[in-house]
């Protein structure tokens, strides 16, 4: 009897740990002697004829769980999308489902692992609708998915964002300066939150506070006057003043983007308090390089989880980190909205009792 064979995939965003997942895929399914086949581009490698695939075997699995990135590569593109602009669901059309569904069953798989974000877990969920075997594995960098206290990625981009403050922070009391350190985060301020928190910002902006440039140009010029040299501002991509408005750039094949926040606040804040400001967009850093500690015990434990769940045949379920366990939860309960920072929270309010501003 030829052995079991299960399908994984990295769908979306990359971020540090993707790798590491795939470790504890390979090791624990070949523990139970089954063969992983990697699919590449994430969903999009089940629509080439015969499946865009890689064995993933002891050679092309050894010391990646220290790497950043995806050996399967990835988009957050094609023809799976899920969620459009806005966060609105659409459905994948049936010919796609169709000849992804004729790839599966030429290939035997008997468990489809996707690990991706809240759009692809959307995908993932439409799949298994449709008779697909899948099992999920939350990814993002934002943190923004419900039903997991946590996913990898986060913790290093928060890494990247707190290592950019320590080092801006020297620079701008050297010249005395505000610096706006603009962050990802397009519905949600995890990142900006945390990585302000812990690289000492002085005001921390995030989408689900709408903050009033008045009084971000009021605190660093009150900071100046109590002979503070520098401000630390810190803004997620995604933040919002007071009158709703968001700041986007369409890129050069039409498609709009968030981004252009920075600059904005940057400008408005030197007009207003007269301190001399500069802007730094941290960008796709927070998405390379190596994945933390963190991230690499909770990929491969996300890894080793799903094989279990593929074990026990449990189709429809993402992994999910609760209480310090690994865990798994239907993966419709995990898409229903984004987790995203509650402005009552312990976490804000902490920030608050230091002094720091949510310029509200
Ligand atoms: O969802 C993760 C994320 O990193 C967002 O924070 C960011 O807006 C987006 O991906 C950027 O995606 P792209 O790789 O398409 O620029």
């Amino acid at each position: 009897m030829s052995p079991k064979r299960i399908g994984v995939l990295t769908s979306g965003g990359d971020c540090p740990g993707l790798n590491a997942v795939l470790r504890g895929v390979y090791s624990a399914a070949t523990e139970l002697g089954w063969e992983v086949l990697g699919l590449r581009d994430g969903f999009e490698g089940m629509l080439v004829e015969g499946g865009d695939t890689m064995v993933l075997n002891r050679e092309n699995t050894a010391g990646i769980m220290q790497v950043g990135g995806t050996i399967l590569g990835t988009t957050n593109k094609g023809h799976f999308t899920s969620k459009i602009a806005g966060g609105e669901r659409s459905m994948i059309p049936e010919e796609v489902i169709a000849k992804a569904s004729k790839t599966c069953r030429k290939l035997d798989l008997s468990a489809i692992i996707a690990i991706g974000g809240d759009g692809s877990m959307s995908t993932a969920l439409q799949l298994y609708r449709a008779g697909f075997p899948m099992i999920g594995v939350p990814k993002t960098i934002d943190n923004d998915l419900e039903a997991t206290a946590m996913t990898f990625g986060f913790d290093s981009a928060v890494a990247c964002v707190t290592d950019a403050l320590d080092r801006l922070h020297t620079t701008a009391a050297s010249h005395k300066r505000a610096i706006v350190v603009q962050v990802m985060g397009r519905h949600a301020g995890w990142i900006a939150l945390w990585g302000g928190l812990a690289g000492a910002a002085d005001i921390i902006l995030i989408p689900e506070i709408p903050f009033s440039l008045e009084k971000v140009a009021e605190v660093v010029q009150k900071r100046d006057e109590a002979g503070f040299k520098s401000t630390m501002i810190v803004v997620a991509e995604g933040a919002r003043t007071s009158h709703g408005q968001q700041f986007r750039k369409q890129s050069a094949s039409g498609e709009w983007r968030l981004g252009g926040i920075g600059e904005m606040i940057a400008q408005e804040v030197e007009a207003r308090s007269k301190k001399e400001t500069r802007v730094c967009v941290l960008g796709h850093l927070q998405r390379g390089g190596d994945p933390t500690t963190l991230d690499r015990i909770l990929g491969i434990s996300f890894g080793v989880k799903a094989v279990q769940l593929a074990r026990e045949e449990r189709f429809g379920t993402m992994v999910s980190y609760q209480n310090y366990e690994v865990l798994d939860v239907p993966i419709a309960e995990a898409i229903h909205h984004l987790k995203k920072v509650s402005p009552d929270c312990q976490l804000v309010g902490t920030a608050r009792a230091l002094g720091i501003s949510f310029g509200d």
